[in-house]
């Protein structure tokens, strides 16, 4: 349903004129009142919905710019901790050399005090545990490291505060993996991505914008996908000097009716408290704003596709 506000226009002189004196109502205008009354109570819950929804989406962007700070903070240290990481990898490998050569020698010293002395220290030290255990204690913190490089660059990525409001060129594949990355709490329990990426030249775009579209959408899709465990399938490609990306669900469809309405702001089939419908108008305003086209093909019981097609290049109008 659209919603229509006439805040501050003055009442129709069509409509019926309410008498305030109580024994002067009649019925049917007790009912008008109630009507009224009903719509406008409806339409104080879906705008303050709608304000909530704002409100979020503030707070959200004043966070992923504390967050984007924070990584930017964090991704220093990081670096020289994974660099020093390799370093210590490749002394502890000669470290290990020498052990061994110190190995060999001790059984030339067997029986001598000396000899029982290192070997006393060996057990005491439980040696031949610690060469096992050192690579494994290496190898998981390598990794440890590596999912927290990753988790600040796909923050500095997501939120590109160090670009933001810039129209630079930018690889959308890139947007979409870091997306990817930061809804993966949402999808993982749903449904299975299915990458089917083609070739994509670089597109010049507000890449922090666009990555918002894909979250929408994404976000989407993964609630559509309701029963069952679904499959998200997310493809990219060219069209002439346009480039595409379709994401696609299996999930439960868009109702004939409701086609023509999902843009709409304020639009959605999602509970009190579950949506707003704005993610989708907020998409459309983004893709618009980048000379695009946003569209969509659905069947209910069968799933939905929306299709976000954006120039590679266009006028600077909009920097
Ligand atoms: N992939 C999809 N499958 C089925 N229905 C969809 C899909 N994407 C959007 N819709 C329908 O379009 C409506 C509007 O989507 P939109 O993203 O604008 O708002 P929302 O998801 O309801 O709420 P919000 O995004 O503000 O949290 C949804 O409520 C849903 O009915
Ligand atoms: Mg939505």
């Amino acid at each position: 349903m659209s919603i229509h506000m006439n805040r501050g226009e003055p009442p129709s002189p069509a409509a019926a004129p309410l008498s305030l004196d109580p024994q002067g109502i009649t019925g049917d205008q007790v009912k008008e009142l109630l009507r009224a009354n009903d719509e406008l109570k409806q339409l104080n819950s879906r705008l303050s919905d709608a304000q909530d929804k704002l409100m979020q989406s503030e707070k959200l962007a004043s966070i992923g710019q504390l967050a984007a700070g924070v990584a930017h903070e964090i991704n220093n240290p990081i670096g020289f901790i994974f660099s020093n990481f390799g370093t210590l990898e490749r002394y502890l490998a000669d470290l290990f050399e020498m052990l061994g050569a110190y190995e060999e020698a001790e059984a030339a010293l067997a029986g001598t005090p000396t000899g029982e002395r290192l070997k006393a220290l060996r057990d005491k030290v439980e040696l031949d545990f610690l060469k096992e255990d050192i690579p494994t204690l290496m190898s998981e913190s390598k990794d440890g490291i590596t999912r927290v490089r990753n988790i600040v660059q796909n923050l500095k990525d997501f939120s590109r505060v160090d670009t933001s409001q810039e129209w630079v060129v930018a690889d959308l594949h890139h947007g979409l993996d870091s997306t990817l990355n930061i809804v993966n709490n949402e999808i993982k329990y749903k449904a299975e991505v299915v990458k089917a990426y083609g070739e994509l030249p670089d597109i010049k775009c507000l890449p922090s914008e666009l990555n918002q579209v894909f979250m929408n959408l994404l976000v989407n899709a993964a609630h559509a996908i309701q029963s069952e465990r679904g499959t998200i399938t997310i493809r990219t490609g060219t069209e002439g000097d346009r480039v595409w990306v379709e994401i696609e669900d299996n999930g439960a469809g868009i109702a004939k009716e409701n086609l023509g309405r999902i843009f709409d702001p304020f639009f959605t089939t999602k509970p009190v408290g579950k949506g707003t419908g704005l993610g989708l108008s907020l998409s459309y305003g983004i893709v618009k704003k980048h000379f695009g086209q946003i569209d969509v093909f659905s069947e209910v019981g069968t799933g939905t596709r929306f299709r976000v097609t954006l120039p590679v290049h266009h006028p600077d109008k909009e920097a």
